[in-house]
């Protein structure tokens, strides 16, 4: 059983961190299922508890500026500036490792990911725990990470020594990551901070020069261990689509998720199951939510609506949903 812990015991939660436990807590992107970073136990506790493979490092949660220096051994300039600009915040920055955190917990790479999340129950229980927490999304391997109180339960139940009853997440997608080398910043994984913030924030520090990638734009760009592995897919086939005209032959027992107005819609797609947002941002911040759902009423055919290039280019929250709508439909999410 795990203990389930109001929002008002995070003195409770940093103690369990502290001694070796782990504790599910939310952040703004998704819930994490976090552990004390300082010791080799915690990560295998960790993997074991998601059933993730070893070798899928694990981002780590800071509370100040000051943390940078006991995790990572170094820190370049234009990293630097990153987390100036955007913590605390969606952005996750990839460093060197410093000794102090065991290679466990970075999948025996020489790199660490950290982040300084912005939600405040977060902060406190990192400030209180007194170590820096290595938190996964706490989804099961291969499930989507959870959003809200009850998906954290359904997949740490059991697993865990405590949960920490918190609100929705915000924002409902993982943070950005990011990586700078000497051909510039590099986009591991897009979340709501987007390239387009990220070059004013390097423009403003007089960072111009520095070229923006999105992994996968180039051959040699690497991606983050963890997108070789599988994503989460529903149990339902998954078709996805831009444009109203491509709604057709709509399959029965299928659910229609959309941003258009539900009088738009054809009249064959009336038949489904439709959930209309109200705008991208609440499509994101449901995706995840509205999937479990839809799989545990056993629909069998999903259409989900996929942001136009144009609307990605412009919408970070719409390039990070495009990502992770085509992992879910088995595209590629290069394609
Ligand atoms: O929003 C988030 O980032 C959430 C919340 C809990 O903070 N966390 C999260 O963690 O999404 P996780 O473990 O589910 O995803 C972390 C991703 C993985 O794909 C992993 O491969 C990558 O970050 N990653 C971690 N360390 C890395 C490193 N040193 N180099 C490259 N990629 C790394
Ligand atoms: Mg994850």
């Amino acid at each position: 059983m795990s203990k389930i812990l109001s929002p008002r015991q995070t003195d409770q939660a940093a103690h369990i961190i502290r001694n070796g436990g782990l504790v599910v807590f939310p952040t703004e992107t998704v819930y994490g299922l976090g552990g004390n970073a300082l010791l080799d136990s915690t990560a295998t506790k960790i993997y074991e508890a998601k059933g993730r493979p070893s070798d899928n490092p694990l981002i780590v949660h800071i509370s100040s500026l000051d943390q940078i220096h006991q995790t990572a051994a170094s820190c370049d300039e234009i990293s630097l500036a990153l987390a100036e600009s955007f913590w605390p915040g969606p952005l996750t920055i990839i460093l060197p490792r410093h000794d102090r955190i065991p290679a466990r917990v970075t999948g025996g790479l020489d790199s660490i990911a950290l982040r300084l999340p912005d939600d405040p129950l977060a902060l406190e229980l990192i400030s209180k725990s007194g170590v820096p927490i290595a938190a996964p999304s706490a989804n099961r391997s291969g499930r989507p990470s959870p959003t809200s109180f009850w998906m954290a339960q359904q997949e740490m139940e059991g697993r865990v020594d405590a949960i920490i009853q918190g609100e929705d997440t915000r924002i409902g997608l993982e943070s950005t990551i990011v990586w700078v080398s000497e051909r510039g910043l590099q986009i591991l994984r897009p979340g709501s901070i987007g390239p387009l913030q990220i070059r004013k924030a390097l423009d403003h520090r007089g960072y111009r020069e520095v070229p923006i990638l999105l992994a996968g734009n180039t051959e040699d760009a690497p991606t983050s261990p963890g997108s070789k592995y599988p994503h989460y897919s529903p149990k339902a086939a998954v078709e996805t689509y831009t444009k109203i005209a491509e709604l057709k032959d709509i399959e029965d027992n299928a659910a229609i998720l959309t941003i258009h107005a539900y009088r738009s819609l054809p009249k064959e797609a009336k038949e489904a199951r439709i959930i209309v947002y109200g705008n991208l941002d609440d499509y994101a911040r449901q995706l995840y939510r509205d999937l479990v759902s839809l799989d545990e009423d056993g629909i069998s055919h999903i259409y989900l609506y996929l942001p136009d290039p144009a609307t990605q280019k412009k919408d970070p929250i719409a390039l990070a949903l495009a990502d992770r709508i085509k992992r879910a439909s088995g595209l590629s999410p290069k394609t």
